[in-house]
């Protein structure tokens, strides 16, 4: 259970609710971290990793990440006419190679689980990463690139993980830890979004995973869980004792880009790690909270 992974599913669908109005004509996966959409950084992350091949699970209005990552024709004769070769080099790096992205809907907004389940013939029977684009990590090694450096040791399945303060657990899906090495953590069980005083640990799943195709039979028989949404978190659950499971703790920071507070956090965060940008950044930042 160590087969190469070369797929990598990335879920769109959700409505962008908390960022209305900013997402009533624009995906909220599109709305900019600093100079790139939300979901370039999840795609880039996927191919620094080695994933050939990704798989979009879009809905109704989500289409202009179909743009986004196809050539913008009279974006580029223009920008190559005036001789703009930074504009024209930005444009064309969101352009994959030829068949190297494939698009699917999900038709109802059913939950994660769903999404994913949606993509399982354009997966196939083989191992394969979910990114979650609302999650960004900022590290030096990217965060999926971490993990299938692990699962070359592991094998199975493996999610990524961080601990998070216990009156938050009923944000995500929360493990129930067995054997821990410090970086790996066995899973025992798993829980979506229990409440604080049920969590079986503070240990929990941001979004990124690493998992075996036999989950796509266990999305297919599972009924509704946390918030009436199909969850992956519950399907996963079901994988444990018959493949091996790990949380992973991986190095960097994480941005919840699903939150405002946490969004704005992840702008900050990306300005001031890039050259070209931290000094002008943090200038703007004295001025508006001046220390003391
Ligand atoms: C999803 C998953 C949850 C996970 C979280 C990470 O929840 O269901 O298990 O912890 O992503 O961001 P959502 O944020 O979509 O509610």
């Amino acid at each position: 259970m160590k087969g190469p992974v070369a797929c990598a599913v990335i879920p769109v669908g959700g409505l962008g609710t908390r960022f209305l109005p900013a997402t009533k004509a624009v995906p909220k996966e599109m709305l900019p971290v600093v100079d790139k959409p939300l979901i370039q950084y999840a795609v880039e992350e996927a191919l620094a990793a080695g994933i050939e091949r990704v798989v979009i699970v879009t809905g109704r209005g989500k289409s202009a990440i179909e743009d986004h990552f196809d050539h913008a024709v009279e974006l580029e004769r223009a920008l190559a006419d005036r001789a703009n070769g930074a504009a024209l080099a930005a444009v064309r790096k969101s352009v994959l190679p030829p068949g190297a992205i494939a698009y699917t809907r999900q038709q109802e907004p059913r939950g994660l689980g769903h999404a994913v389940w949606c993509a399982r013939d354009l997966v196939g029977d083989q191992p394969f990463a979910v990114l979650l684009p609302d999650d960004m990590v900022l590290a030096d090694t990217p965060c999926l690139a971490q993990m299938l450096e692990a699962y070359q040791g592991v094998g199975g399945n493996l999610a990524a993980v961080m601990d998070v303060p216990r009156e938050h657990t009923a944000r995500y899906g929360v493990l129930d830890v067995g054997a821990d090495d410090g970086k790996l953590a066995e899973v025992k069980g798993l829980v979506e979004k229990p409440a604080p005083d049920d969590a079986p640990s503070t240990l929990s799943i941001i979004g990124r995973y690493i998992l075996q195709p036999q989950i796509f039979d266990k999305l297919e028989a599972q009924s509704a869980g946390a918030g009436g949404e199909i969850q992956l978190t519950d399907a996963m659950a079901q994988l444990i004792g018959e493949q091996p499971f790990h949380g992973f703790r991986f190095a960097g920071t994480r941005y919840d880009c699903g939150d405002k507070v946490g969004f704005i956090e992840a702008t900050l965060a990306y300005a001031l790690s890039r050259d070209d940008l931290s000094n002008a950044t943090r200038d703007v930042l004295r001025k508006l909270a001046p220390p003391g």
